[in-house]
């Protein structure tokens, strides 16, 4: 091919725009390839498969986190725990694979504490000893036991009990995911154990020898499909009044969950040492999107910090594996600190993003108005293109009946509208690109919410393929996966209001907080 000065930057521009992961096409529209999807701030593997969140536990000025992680492929195979790093919680430094399958069997989802007291007996020098409490599944049999594993340089390496399991299989298949606290009124730790329609709760003094102590859920909660992924841990609501809270997962079809699929419900109640209690007879969700689930908290934040905070999987079982990214499948949602809030005598959850989040900021606004407007729209926007986003607004309840936020390009659209008549949410995702991998997919989210003024401040966080919700600062979140075809380019709020209903809004740049 002779190659003249056209020819030469047509192929430089081709150059640079693939570069970028971005190909243009004749109507101008930026085509998205698949790593195109890879978020900037949340965290996702460098390639192939991760599920659930496992062992996060902060130690040394560093939050853990482990992740169930197949290194051999983008689809869900043999389970390992893979580790990552982060003193921000944003950016995140790749540890590799810590623990391997064995001949107990693939490495289920599990926690890690620090052992301060040294009750088990691993410590060998000065460092405390950091403690894995996780699942091995016998692939063969199916059974699933609970095991340990050990580090006593700061969770650089692990070693595992060479006394494994340290709770064997009483009879049911589905029996997993520790997750272990210390009890300082008790001075015990305790286990909550997923097993199938139930929560077991064990207490040891070790982490090596478990007592059971007693059953919670078979009769509450929601229960279309089976338990996993427990958590338990005491909060003090905003009069300094302290509860229990017990997060549960339920892996499910299509019609389960308040969307369908994988969901995360929750129960507040009281905890003597040996049984949970509670009281409440409605189905609580963590988050009424289809897409955070596996959640569990981070151990061993220190005191003078205080929050508990929380972190899940970014999807569903229903289509986790085939969702369409290239190389690389699954990625966490941001942090969230969860916030114990009593009104009229009922505790509830809020789970706002973390304060760190503003720090990926920096000083750019994409645009921002304190003063109240009627609709608002950005057009060929270079913040929207980027994918990565921060929006705060905030709508009049007593002049919008109604109104609709939306992101999108001249093909393809995300919308959240609310309704005061329905008093619903309803996040529409049918049309936001690729959503034939899966039914579910394209069916809009529906999601109930009751304001508690007219006031309703609205937090959005979009970030290449997905969006997190947060209604009122987090009093109800909405999270969900989306596949853009083509790059959006537009954000707009409408509304059939005559009057100026959008008190304030600020869109904010997000920076890349992870190299990948
Ligand atoms: C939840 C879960 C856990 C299990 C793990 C296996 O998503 O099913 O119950 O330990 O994933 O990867």
């Amino acid at each position: 091919m002779k190659l003249n000065i056209a020819t030469l930057c047509f192929l430089f521009i081709t150059l640079i725009s693939c570069s970028k992961g971005e190909e243009s096409t004749d109507n101008g529209q930026q085509v998205m390839k698949a790593h195109s999807y890879r978020p900037f701030y949340h965290y996702s593997p460098a390639k192939n498969w991760m599920n659930d969140p496992n062992g996060m536990v902060y130690f040394d000025g560093q939050y853990h986190l482990f992740y169930q992680y197949y290194p051999n492929g983008t689809t869900w195979g043999p389970m390992h725990w893979a580790h990552a790093v982060s003193s921000d919680l944003f950016t995140w430094e790749d540890k590799g694979i810590k623990l391997y399958p064995d001949d107990l069997g693939y490495i289920f989802s599990g926690s890690a504490v620090v052992d301060k007291n040294n009750t088990a007996g691993f410590k060998n020098n000065a460092n405390d000893p950091l403690v894995a409490i996780f699942t091995h599944h016998q692939n063969i049999t199916g059974k699933q036991v609970q095991s340990l594993a050990y580090s006593t340089d700061k969770g650089q390496n692990w070693i595992k009990y060479d006394q494994n399991p340290v709770i064997k299989n009483p009879g049911i298949n589905d029996f997993r995911d520790p997750k272990v606290i210390w009890n300082s009124k008790t001075q015990k730790w305790v286990m909550v154990l997923a097993a199938l329609d139930k929560i077991k709760i064990y207490s040891s003094p070790n982490l090596k020898e478990w007592t059971f102590e007693s059953d919670f859920g078979q009769n509450q909660g929601d229960h279309r499909g089976v338990w996993e992924c427990p958590d338990l841990f005491p909060m003090k609501d905003q009069n300094g009044v302290e509860k229990w809270v017990m997060i549960v997962s339920i892996g499910g079809g299509e019609s389960a969950g308040p969307n369908g699929g994988s969901s995360t419900q929750y129960f507040i109640g009281d905890f003597n040492g040996k049984e949970f209690v509670s009281s409440q007879t409605e189905v609580l969700w963590a988050d009424l999107g289809t897409d955070n689930y596996a959640g569990v908290t981070w151990s061993d934040i220190p005191s003078v910090d205080g929050r508990r905070i929380f972190l899940g999987w970014m999807s569903n079982w229903v289509y986790a594996n085939s969702t369409p990214t290239d190389g690389w499948r699954g990625e966490m949602t941001v942090p969230r600190e969860i916030k114990l809030v009593e009104a009229n005598g009922k505790h509830t959850l809020y789970f706002p993003p973390v304060k760190e989040i503003n720090n990926l900021k920096g000083t750019q606004l994409s645009s921002s108005s304190a003063v109240a407007q009627k609709d608002f729209s950005l057009e060929n926007n270079g913040t929207i293109a980027s994918g990565s986003y921060m929006v705060d607004f905030e709508i009049d309840l007593s002049i919008a009946n109604q109104f609709e936020f939306s992101i999108g390009n001249s093909l393809e659209k995300l919308s959240l509208s609310y309704q005061k008549s329905t008093g619903e949410f309803i996040l529409n995702r049918g049309k936001s690109g690729i959503v034939d991998f899966s039914n579910l997919f394209s069916k809009p989210l529906r999601c109930p919410y009751n304001p508690k003024s007219t006031a309703l401040p609205v937090k959005i966080l979009v970030d290449k393929s997905s969006i997190e919700v947060f209604i009122n600062n987090g009093e109800q979140t909405i999270t969900s996966l989306f596949f853009p075809k083509f790059q959006y380019s537009y954000l707009k709020i409408i509304s059939s209001a005559e009057n100026k209903y959008l008190k304030s809004i600020t869109i904010s740049p997000l920076k890349k907080s992870i190299i990948r």
